[in-house]
């Protein structure tokens, strides 16, 4: 099979089928309105997905509740939100049918932001400030996701992704640095029993077995204590708990994963390959294998990190373009057993109608992400977020933004 043939056939997710192997990654635009419903900028930037005929769409990170916010616009799924939420993916399944659409809840936990929202952690790092989370605090967040899972079910969403990676709370209880003496922290069984506790819960209270469950998860934070490593000091990788936790999940139901890495606030690069080191995204691949080579062969894994991949010009040496190119390497990685489908994150801002391209044979026609990582100065300034190389609406933004405000001396979330 050539590359082609392999990312536009067709998948199935549980009892759903995705028409190709492309997956449109969560990518926070902070563009929603004040009550966290979808704006116009919102509604453009999935318009174009879905006609793009994405396999399978992730809606970026909506928060659960007011509280748990990283970002003043950010998305928001609470009781108020399920009209709007409803016409946005009425609006969106119009434009194409087939294409499937997930939402990724979050609670930001010591990564939201207390000028509007509470920041809680389950141990703060020592670089971070945050206030204790109690148990009987945690118990009301159990109460936000279930509820949370509800709406996007009624909203008419495919299914959800559980956010347990990057460093938000799903990560934070997680990773062994949550050595802190709780109902969840210590030993890998009371860790673990937070994700194993919210399947079982919003498995329950959803009921639907057409409704795709999963989670994105950072296989390896890439710092000491981070999740996928030996232990709360150190950093050395440990696949030990990776490896648990997705069988656990895949036994309460989790019918896919989306592999990823790093904890941007901490370790950005690691999360998404830039042009300083494009070969960190050689570890994403690794990671998406040690998750497929460990599930059962109908569970779904998608990798991610291709954007750095782009059309071959990407500063990966020992390879010819034609091989390192998105769509031969995805490809490659897929025919190898090594992912099951590929997402796209920066390239999504930078083509979102690169399948529909691809299947009419208009490669050339392709915009391919550079990495410049121009999008991801706008999110750290709280800025409505896109391309800024191939769309000026976001250059224009950007541009008043560094007139305004100065430069950015550093890069992370
Ligand atoms: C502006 C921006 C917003 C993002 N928002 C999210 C998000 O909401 N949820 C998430 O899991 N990852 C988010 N990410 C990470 C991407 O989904 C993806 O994992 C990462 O960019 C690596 O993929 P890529 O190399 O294809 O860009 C974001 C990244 C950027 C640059
Ligand atoms: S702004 Fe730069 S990094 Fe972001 S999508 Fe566009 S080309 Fe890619």
């Amino acid at each position: 099979m050539d590359a082609k043939q392999i990312l536009l056939s067709p998948i199935k997710i549980g009892t759903r089928e995705c028409q190709n192997r492309f997956f449109m990654q969560a990518m926070e635009c902070t563009d929603a309105d004040a009550d966290g419903n979808p704006t116009d900028l919102t509604y453009t930037r999935y318009e174009k997905l879905f006609k793009g005929e994405a396999g399978m769409v992730s809606l970026e990170a909506i928060s659960i509740t007011d509280r748990s916010r990283a970002r003043l616009n950010q998305l928001m799924i609470m009781p108020k939100n399920l009209k709007p939420l409803t016409t946005f993916v009425k609006r969106l399944k119009e434009i194409n049918p087939k294409t499937l659409f997930i939402f990724q809840l979050t609670h930001s936990g010591e990564l939201s932001n207390p000028e509007f929202s509470r920041r809680v952690s389950v141990k703060p790092l020592p670089t971070y400030v945050s206030d204790i989370l109690t148990e009987e605090e945690l118990d009301q967040i159990f109460e936000d996701f279930v509820l949370a899972s509800k709406i996007a079910h009624d909203a008419g969403a495919d299914g959800i992704d559980m956010k347990l990676c990057h460093g938000y709370l799903g990560s934070q209880i997680l990773r062994p640095y949550n050595d802190r003496k709780w109902k969840y922290g210590g030993p890998w069984e009371k860790r673990r029993q937070f994700a194993f506790d919210l399947y079982e819960r919003i498995q329950k209270a959803v009921n639907d077995r057409n409704f795709l469950i999963g989670s994105k998860i950072s296989v390896w934070e890439g710092f000491p204590g981070g999740f996928g490593t030996a232990g709360p000091d150190t950093p050395v990788i440990d696949y030990t708990e990776p490896i648990d936790l997705v069988k656990g999940l895949e036994e309460r139901g989790a019918q896919y994963f989306i592999q990823s890495a790093g904890s941007p606030s901490i370790t950005v690069s690691l999360t998404q390959a830039d042009r300083s080191a494009p070969y960190f995204a050689y570890l994403h691949q690794t990671f998406a294998k040690v998750l497929r080579d460990n599930l059962k062969p109908e569970t779904v894994v998608i990798g991610s990190n291709y954007s750095i991949f782009r059309d071959g010009r990407n500063r990966l040496c020992a390879v010819t373009p034609e091989d390192s190119c998105l769509l031969n390497y995805g490809a490659k990685n897929i025919a190898m057993g090594f992912t099951d489908m590929i997402g796209l994150g920066r390239q999504s801002f930078a083509d979102p109608l690169l399948p529909l391209k691809y299947r009419e044979g208009r490669e050339k026609e392709i915009n391919w992400c550079t990495a410049c990582d121009d999008c991801l100065e706008l999110l750290i300034r709280q800025q409505p977020i896109g391309c800024c190389v191939y769309n000026k609406f976001y250059r224009d933004i950007l541009r008043r933004t560094r007139e305004e405000k100065g430069s950015l001396k550093v890069k992370h979330t």
